[in-house]
């Protein structure tokens, strides 16, 4: 499906704009982009079309790559269509020390899928890669759309996949 090249921001996510806008003096538009960029990403099936970042920047005045760097240096932005739950499993040192790698293997194989890969039935996306979740003492953990799963073990990220719908 082709995007379309230039997009409106909904009712509600203008409010939510200015409500963050109203917490910051009126020449910091900028302190508004991470709260615009979550609620549009929300209202978009979890991810940022350039219309719809170019919308943010109009809206909040500002040139459209200070909204692209943005979006694209924080993890928990996609800029891609992907899958409707997003699982990111922590590779870093200490849930690696505690067997993330093969968590991730174990999921790829599960769901057929690669890390930074959507399954085809748009249920799962599995993202790239997650730095520390500063959930280390219930490492190796995983984090489905915001809500942390600790001390993994092989059984239970299997059950955690199955029950997403
Ligand atoms: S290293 Fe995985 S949560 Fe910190």
């Amino acid at each position: 499906m082709t995007e379309p090249a230039t997009a409106t921001l909904s009712h509600h996510a203008r409010e939510v704009i200015d409500a963050q806008l109203a917490q910051y003096p009126a020449n910091q538009k900028r302190s508004a982009v991470l709260a615009a960029l979550r609620e549009v990403q929300h209202e978009n099936d979890g991810y940022l079309t350039p219309a719809l970042m170019d919308a943010i920047a109009a809206y909040l005045e500002l040139a459209p790559i200070e909204v692209y760097e943005v979006a694209t240096f924080y993890s928990m932005f996609e800029t891609e269509p992907c899958g409707r739950h997003s699982v990111s499993i922590c590779t870093n040192i200490c849930c690696m020390l505690r067997g993330a790698d093969e968590l991730v293997a174990q999921a790829e194989r599960t769901l057929g899928i690669k890390l930074g890969e959507s399954t085809p039935d748009g249920r799962i996306h599995l993202k790239r890669e997650e730095e520390c979740l500063a959930a280390c003492c219930g490492a190796p953990m995983l984090m489905v759309d915001h809500v942390y799963h600790e001390n993994l073990t092989p059984e239970k990220i299997d059950r955690i996949l199955a029950e997403l719908k």
